[in-house]
């Protein structure tokens, strides 16, 4: 028997699978980032309390100190997540820096013209995320940087500090106590604005909370 096809529902969508959504924040990344992102404001706090006793006493000193060295060890250790998954996996393409000078310039400038122009009129962004290439550029270099650059020379001064008798001769090996406080005061001070900075642009995925849940879920909110 013939099949009336004039008695099809208006609608095609159910012809056509929805798009599957995109994996694109594996567990060993979520994981890792917000145990960091915990132990980070730990350390932030923690920190403000050491370097700021004089004005603040919301936690003993002694407290604060203890807390600050147990959570930068956790911190440093719980690191090797992030680099050992990204160092033995395929997923180290979304760190690959764009090579091409022009081509890094063009994205960049279109990325930043987006997120200081295009954005306020609801374009869409230039860059488009894929499990392979999650990145836009300025996310992409701003990440290296932070990862294996500020990262690590954190964890090294806050070591050196940690034990100044056992590691004087790294400590002189750079220029004494006071060289190796600034940094880490510096980098701390960095920190505080990234930390706001980077939260800031977290909230600007398709919906505020989009980056946020794609962190949690390890899905793409929309494509
Ligand atoms: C309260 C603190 C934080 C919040 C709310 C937050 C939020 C987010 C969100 C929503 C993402 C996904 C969007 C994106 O890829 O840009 C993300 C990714 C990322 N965040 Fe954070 N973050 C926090 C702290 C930090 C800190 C302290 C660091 C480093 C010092 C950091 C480094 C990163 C990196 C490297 C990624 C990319 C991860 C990857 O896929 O490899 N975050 N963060």
């Amino acid at each position: 028997m013939a099949t009336d096809h004039s008695k099809q529902p208006e609608s095609t969508a159910w012809v056509k699978a929805p798009d599957p959504k995109l994996y694109i924040n594996p567990l060993p990344v979520r994981i890792w980032h917000w145990l960091h992102a915990l132990g980070f404001v730990t350390l932030i706090l923690t920190g403000i309390q050491i370097r700021y006793s004089a004005y603040i006493n919301v936690l003993n000193f002694e407290t604060a100190v203890r807390t600050h060295n147990w959570v930068a060890f956790a911190v440093i250790g719980n690191y090797f997540i992030w680099l050992f998954f990204y160092l033995f996996t395929d997923k180290i393409t979304n760190y690959h820096p764009e090579l091409n000078p022009k081509k890094f310039f063009e994205k960049a400038m279109a990325q930043m013209q987006y997120y200081g122009y295009g954005i306020f009129k609801g374009e869409h962004s230039p860059h488009k995320v894929v499990p392979h290439d999650k990145f836009n550029p300025m996310q992409s270099i701003t990440y290296q940087i932070v990862m294996l650059f500020v990262v690590p020379i954190q964890f090294l001064t806050g070591i050196m500090m940690w034990d100044v008798k056992r590691f004087e001769s790294w400590i002189n090996a750079v220029g004494g106590l006071a060289v190796v406080d600034t940094v880490h005061v510096v980098i701390f001070i960095f920190f505080v604005s990234f930390v706001m900075i980077h939260a800031y642009m977290g909230a600007l995925g398709a919906r505020p909370s989009s980056h946020f849940k794609e962190m949690f879920t390890g899905y793409e909110e929309e494509h």
